[in-house]
């Protein structure tokens, strides 16, 4: 699973052959210039399902519901979580464990289907007093435990688990019969999700550590920008290859040493 947020990243996902394309609200920090992803809200994650459900990807689409989105009463999760679906989405995802159960159940019961996500949840940065590792100990390892089997029997058809100790990861994938994802979960994880930009080396900021960076875009695009710059400065561009040919009549029609215009 890798993240996408438009038309053109969700073209080079389906491309490589992803299996499934999460329209992440992370796209708050690696989009919409947030410093989390507490800003984005569910008329952004709308208009950027639609946009990659728009690139009609050969895989599943999940859309994420951001914060404060499922926080409020039953009814508005529902009708936040059908906002995705109408844009494209074909499930959603959520953050929490035990206590998301009632969003969770409300929203399989409209026929929608739900991924969870549990273990470092960055919508809940200030309640976990910043982003740190969860499941250190045996009684935060033990907590994610119940937190998967919950959501699980809640109806989850697959879980993200991110930033927990490799042992829990491997812990909690063999307790469950639902697919797990995992970010920072270690190597025993049914699947592994990252960030588009961070995949590709296009973001801005600094990454975690469980991230592995496989190209240097950001790089690359600066590089040839600045090369488009310097040729236009320099007159290289445009050449005879991108302008648009003119006829020797127009030519001279247009010359004002002619004398015809
Ligand atoms: O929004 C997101 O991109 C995510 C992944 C990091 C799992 O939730």
């Amino acid at each position: 699973m890798v993240t996408a947020y438009d038309h053109p990243t969700a073209v080079i996902a389906s491309a490589a052959g992803v299996d499934i394309i999460l329209v992440g609200d992370t796209v708050a920090d690696n989009v919409l210039g947030y410093e989390d992803t507490l800003g984005v809200t569910i008329d952004d994650m709308e208009r950027h399902v639609a946009a990659v459900a728009r690139a009609k990807p050969d895989c599943l689409i999940v859309g994420d519901m951001p914060w404060m989105s499922y926080h409020v009463n039953t009814e508005e999760t529902v009708r936040n979580a059908a906002r995705l679906i109408r844009a494209g989405a074909q499930c959603v995802k959520l953050e929490g464990g035990r206590k998301r159960v009632p969003a969770i159940e409300a929203i399989i019961n409209a026929e929608i289907p739900v991924m969870g996500h549990i273990g470092l949840t960055p919508q809940s940065v200030h309640a976990m007093g910043g982003m740190r590792v969860q499941g250190r100990n045996v009684d935060g390892a033990t907590a994610l435990l119940e937190d998967a089997s919950a959501i699980t029997a809640a109806g989850c058809f697959a879980m993200v688990i991110e930033g927990v100790p490799d042992a829990v990861g491997t812990a909690v994938t063999a307790s469950i019969d639902v697919p797990t994802i995992g970010i920072g979960a270690g190597p025993d994880c049914d699947g592994q999700v990252l960030v588009f930009h961070d995949v590709l080396g296009l973001g801005t900021r600094r990454t975690a550590k469980f991230v592995r960076q496989y190209a240097n875009l950001a790089e690359d695009a600066t590089k040839a920008l600045a090369e488009f710059a310097a040729d236009v400065r320099t007159g290289a561009f445009p050449g005879p290859a991108e302008s648009y040919e003119s006829s020797a009549e127009l030519r001279q029609a247009l010359d004002p040493r002619s004398g015809t215009t």
